[in-house]
């Protein structure tokens, strides 16, 4: 008896010092706040109630970038604000200023919980370019550093135009059948065939129904990963994280075969052909290890994550250009300087510009009209940046007031930096001529979907022709025209309209973009 009652004397005891120690943590965390810009902040709650009563007015799937910037909105915010969404996460410091974004994007690496809860979850490693050891991190960049640059990118423009074409040909097909379709279906097999290709320095076939359309179905089932919903039922996680390894061992292993195949393969690539990311790996392996034909293991794992983080990309080019298509189809202005564009450069029959482009591939540069649409679009609908982090005792300044930024997750606002009226005119008006002849200073650097600095895309060279290609070989050819029901949702046109984001990972047009094709009359 004696001893229950030393036991629940204990227990309350234990129980009031957690809860004083846990009131004393968050007294002293809110009062962080009391004197920095903020949206209205609640003691008890600090910014988590206001977050999810915002993100509870916007469709489910809405990307959380997309809810920051309302509340900005909302509260009319300054270009530097808080977020206090402890416990659940550190302090958000978000920007829609240019100096700002350039020290949180150039200076700083990625915050650690962008790796562990976002990107190594999703490529099921921690190595290579997910390796939380920057030395690893950068070693990686650097190795797959010369399948990107311009020459080589150059060589592989042809076979980026054939995907383009196989593109042409499934939205001709689907203008004979005439029904309404998400156009996100074809160019999501496009964008794989293309980042496959260059990845792996062969045809993997995902357009034409080859091996490369089951990998990415497995691809695609893991970015749809990124966005399932928040459970805290052990049994619903368990199974979500079943499915997610499945799809994960799926993807590993290829790239894995892929690596030992290219190892044993003893053919060198040609002297004035394109090297695949693959075959760049496998000729400085040799470098370092002469006449080894086995990856030791430790490389082989570094490799093998490095390559699925990539595998991902071909998601997020999908996503480009379907927002691309989007805008396109709202403005027949646009199509039609498009149209006009492509006539004055290229020859009229698509057969015809292909061998062009085969011929003489940096030919696809003199668009510019073309190169302007593609960075109109993204200017308006960017994918997502990861959010970075700053060594203890660094500061930053924002109109004469210096702010700490120990402890934050700092978090740049595309929608906020390419949307400023203080660098961009009309905003919201899509305007593909205000990057012709030459943008504005402002307008050039606040233009930052593809990041700039650390961990800027090595895509970017790669995939602005690879879009080009797109547009020039389809839209001669096929007029696209949006195909929501009257009853679909419909945001406020800052947000997309009808086809407003949707997804984590890189957001697509709500419902994949519904379309119907034609094909133009010549
Ligand atoms: C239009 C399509 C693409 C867009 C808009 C895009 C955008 C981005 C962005 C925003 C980042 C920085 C992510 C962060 O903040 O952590 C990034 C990084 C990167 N992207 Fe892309 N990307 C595209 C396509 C590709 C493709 C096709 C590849 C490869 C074949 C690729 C390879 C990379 C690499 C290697 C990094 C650097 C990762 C690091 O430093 O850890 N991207 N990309």
């Amino acid at each position: 008896m004696i001893l229950f009652k030393e036991f629940i004397v204990a227990l309350v005891s234990g129980l009031i010092l957690a809860i004083s120690s846990f009131l004393w943590k968050l007294a002293a965390h809110r009062r962080r706040f009391k004197d920095l810009p903020k949206p209205p902040h609640s003691f008890l709650f600090g910014h988590l109630a206001l977050f999810s009563s915002v993100a509870r007015q916007l469709p489910g799937k809405i990307p959380i970038a997309v809810a920051i910037n309302r509340i900005q909105a909302q509260f009319n915010l300054p270009d530097l604000w808080y977020l206090d969404l402890w416990p659940l996460a550190d302090p958000f410091l978000i920007t829609g200023d240019l100096a700002i974004a350039s020290q949180f994007l150039n200076d700083y690496p990625r915050h650690p919980i962008v790796l562990k809860q976002a990107l190594q979850p999703l490529v099921g490693g921690t190595r290579g370019l997910v390796s939380p050891d920057l030395s690893e991190w950068h070693s990686s960049r650097t190795m797959i550093r010369t399948a990107f640059s311009i020459t080589n990118v150059q060589r592989f423009v042809p076979t980026m135009a054939r995907y383009s074409m196989q593109l042409r040909e499934a939205l001709l097909k689907r203008a004979t059948i005439g029904n309404p379709f998400p156009m996100i279906g074809p160019l999501e097999k496009w964008g794989a065939d293309l980042t496959f290709h260059f990845l792996l320095g062969k045809d993997t076939g995902v357009q034409r129904g080859g091996w490369g359309a089951e990998a990415n179905t497995q691809v695609q089932a893991l970015v749809a990963a990124a966005d399932h919903p928040f459970s805290v039922n052990p049994w619903t996680l368990r199974q979500q994280k079943k499915a997610r390894n499945l799809c994960q061992d799926y993807v590993r292993q290829m790239i894995s075969k892929a690596l030992k195949d290219t190892l044993q393969r003893d053919q060198p690539v040609g002297h004035d052909q394109f090297v695949s990311v693959i075959d760049s790996l496998v000729t400085k392996y040799r470098e370092e290890y002469p006449g080894r034909t086995q990856w030791d293991a430790d490389t082989l794992v570094q490799h093998v994550d490095t390559l699925a983080t990539m595998f991902l990309a071909a998601d997020v080019s999908s996503m480009v250009l379907t927002y691309i298509f989007c805008h396109v189809a709202q403005d027949r202005a646009v199509a039609a300087e498009l149209r006009k564009e492509h006539n004055s450069v290229f020859p009229g029959n698509m057969q015809a510009t292909l061998e062009t482009i085969c011929r003489n591939p940096s030919k696809i540069k003199e668009l510019p009209y073309t190169t302007a649409v593609i960075k109109e679009s993204m200017r308006l609908r960017p994918p997502g940046l990861s959010g970075t982090t700053a060594p203890n005792g660094h500061t930053v300044n924002y109109k004469g007031t210096e702010h700490s930024l120990d402890g934050c997750f700092l978090l740049t606002n595309l929608f906020r930096l390419q949307y400023n009226d203080d660098y961009v005119p009309s905003p919201l008006t899509f305007n593909p001529s205000r990057w012709l002849p030459h943008p504005s200073a402002e307008l050039a650097d606040s233009w930052r979907p593809f990041q700039r600095g650390q961990h800027s895309c090595m895509g970017e060279n790669m995939m602005m022709p690879g879009l080009v290609t797109a547009l020039l070989l389809t839209v001669r050819d096929v007029d696209i025209a949006l195909a929501y029901d009257d009853g679909d949702i419909c945001l406020p046109p800052e947000l997309g309209g009808m086809a407003y984001m949707e997804g984590n990972f890189a957001a697509k047009p709500a419902k994949g973009l519904p379309v119907t094709v034609t094909k133009v009359a010549h």
